[in-house]
């Protein structure tokens, strides 16, 4: 496939009410306060806006993860969190749910760590290439099996900010990650 123009998946508008459920999930689920656990970078922009949509008492932390190469499904802890989870509701924010491999780790730490509950909200569920069989509790877009840019995702770095979710050609990215600069700003 040889995509020349990236395809609109979600508006600013349909994102705004995924996150809207998503937030009225949490908050029904949640009701005595959550630790939301964003990991960086890519749901910077869903944690935002979930933050403010939940009507409960939040905390928010953050945690990064890098891969140990670039085609490795092992990955490691490169920002730890400041706060103690032990005995805490906590919710894992991510941008997409692909193989549950980084899911997986990250599980497996905050139980580690003793927190209440471990929950997952994933903006995009992306089913197709699912390794371990982890499911994300709240989801806001069951995704098809295609590589998206904006609103946190990112091709090296780039397109992070677009307010929109995009699908685009990771071929075409992989020649020219700046293949879509001009189209989409
Ligand atoms: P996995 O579930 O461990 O395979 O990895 C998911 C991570 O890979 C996400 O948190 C993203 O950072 C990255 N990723 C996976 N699919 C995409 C995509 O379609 N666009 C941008 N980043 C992606
Ligand atoms: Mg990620």
């Amino acid at each position: 496939m040889n995509r020349a123009d990236p395809e609109l998946y979600a508006s600013r508008e349909a994102i705004k009410q995924a996150v809207g459920r998503v937030a009225a999930e949490i908050s029904q689920q949640c009701s005595d306060g959550v630790v939301l656990v964003s990991v960086l970078k890519g749901s910077l922009p869903f944690l935002a806006d979930l933050v403010r949509a939940v009507d409960i008492e939040v905390e928010v932390d953050f945690l990064a993860l890098s891969r140990f190469a670039a085609d490795s499904g092992r990955v490691r802890l490169v920002k730890d969190l400041d706060c103690d989870v032990g005995g805490r509701e906590v919710v894992l924010v991510e941008d997409i749910v692909d193989t549950g491999l980084s899911l997986g780790y990250l599980m497996g730490e905050l139980r580690r760590r003793s927190a209440a509950s471990v929950g997952v909200a994933a903006l995009l569920n992306r089913s197709a290439r699912r390794i371990l069989p982890l499911e994300p509790d709240y989801v806001g877009f069951e995704a098809p099996d295609e590589f998206f840019l904006g609103y946190g995702l990112d091709w090296d770095g780039r397109y992070r900010n677009l307010d929109r979710l995009v699908i685009g050609d990771p071929g075409l990215l992989a020649d020219d990650p700046d293949a879509y600069v001009r189209i989409l700003y």
